[in-house]
C-alpha cells in the first residue's frame, strides 16, 4: 500500500533522561499543570500518556517515563512505542547513567533524539558542560556539526519551550507518520491496574481506531471494551492512530507492553488468547 496516502496522526513523543532532571515537570509545563507536585515522592512510577493540542492546533501525543533505575524496562517500552525521543539533561548535573541508558534505547529502536538541556535557570547550569558530554557519549549534536538538536529550556519558568515544540513539530513533519484509521486496530498496553472502577490498561492505539463495544486481546486476555477514557478520565467514542486511551472491560488485567489486537467477535478474541498460552507453555 502506498502510505503517503494514508491520514496523517499525531507524533509520539517520549521524554527520557536521568532521574530528576526535569522530564515531568517540562511535561506539566506543556500541558500546565502539575502532575510532578502530585506524585508520590515527584518520582514517576508509570509512564504518564496524554495528548496536548498546541497552540498551532496541531496535537502531540506524550509518554513520560521515570528516570529510576529500577525502571528499565518502563524506559525500554517508551523507546519501543515513540516516533521521537526527547532527551532531558539537567544542565546542572549534565550525562548520568540513565541519559546513557536512554540514548542506548533510543538507539536501539531506531528512534530520532532531541535533546532539551533543561534546568538552565539554575546558578550551576553548565550548558558547554553538557554539550561536550554529549558529544563524548557519541550524540552528534548540531553545534558540532551534527544533525541532532539540541534545545536550552527551563521546565520551571518556561524559557526556551517554544523552541522545544516547535523542533518537534518540524521533526515530526519531516518524518511523516501516518496511520490507517480503518482496519483492524492494533496498539500497545503502556501500563495497567486495577481501579475502583475496574481493570483499567492504557493502550497506545498504533494503527485503526477502538471504539466502546469492540472486542481486543492482549497478552493472555481479552475484552469487551465497555468504556474508552482519555487522560482527564473523559468518556470518548473513539481512539484513533496515536492516542493513549484508558480502556475498561478487561476479563484479567493485561500487562504493560503487551501487543493490543481487535478481533472480530468474541470467540476469535479468545481464540487469539489461547494462541499465545499454546505459545507460553
Ligand atoms: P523522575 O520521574 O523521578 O525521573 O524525575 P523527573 O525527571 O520527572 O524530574 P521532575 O520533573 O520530577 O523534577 C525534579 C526536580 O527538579 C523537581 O524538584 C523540579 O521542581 C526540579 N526542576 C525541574 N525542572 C526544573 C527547571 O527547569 N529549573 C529548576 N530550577 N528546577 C527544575
Ligand atoms: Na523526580
Ligand atoms: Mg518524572
Amino acid at each position: 500500500e502506498d502510505a503517503s496516502l494514508l491520514p496523517s496522526r499525531p507524533p509520539v513523543v517520549t521524554i527520557m533522561g536521568h532521574v530528576d532532571h526535569g522530564k515531568t515537570t517540562i511535561l506539566d509545563y506543556l500541558r500546565q499543570s502539575s502532575v510532578a507536585a502530585q506524585e508520590h515522592g515527584g518520582i514517576t512510577q508509570h509512564i504518564g500518556a496524554f495528548s496536548v493540542k498546541l497552540s498551532s492546533g496541531k496535537q502531540i501525543t506524550f509518554l513520560d517515563t521515570p528516570g529510576h533505575a529500577a525502571f528499565l524496562a518502563m524506559r525500554q517500552r517508551g523507546a519501543n512505542v515513540t516516533d521521537i525521543v526527547v532527551l532531558v539533561v539537567a544542565a546542572d548535573d549534565s550525562v548520568k547513567p540513565q541519559t546513557l541508558e536512554a540514548l542506548k534505547h533510543a538507539r536501539a529502536a531506531k528512534v530520532p533524539i532531541i535533546v532539551a538541556i533543561n534546568k538552565i535557570d539554575k546558578g550551576g547550569a553548565r550548558i558547554d558542560a553538557v554539550k561536550s558530554d554529549l558529544a563524548g557519549a557519541g550524540v552528534e549534536i548540531e553545534d558540532f556539526g551534527g544533525d541532532v538538536q539540541v534545545v536550552c529550556v527551563s521546565g520551571k519558568t518556561g524559557q526556551g519551550m517554544d523552541d522545544l515544540e516547535e523542533n518537534i513539530l518540524t521533526l515530526s513533519e519531516i518524518l511523516d507518520h501516518r496511520s490507517e484509521v480503518d482496519g483492524p486496530a492494533e496498539g500497545w498496553v503502556l501500563e495497567s491496574s486495577l481501579k475502583p472502577t475496574g481493570k483499567v490498561a492504557t493502550v497506545l492505539v498504533k494503527r485503526g481506531t477502538l471504539r466502546p463495544g469492540d472486542y481486543i486481546a492482549a497478552g493472555l486476555t481479552w475484552a469487551k471494551i465497555r468504556q474508552l477514557r482519555n487522560e482527564a478520565g473523559v468518556d470518548i467514542a473513539e481512539a484513533p492512530p496515536g492516542t493513549p486511551v484508558e480502556i475498561l472491560g478487561w476479563k484479567d488485567l493485561p500487562a504493560a507492553g503487551d501487543q493490543v489486537i481487535q478481533s472480530p467477535d468474541e470467540d476469535r478474541a479468545k481464540t487469539a488468547v489461547s494462541y499465545r498460552e499454546g505459545l507460553r507453555d
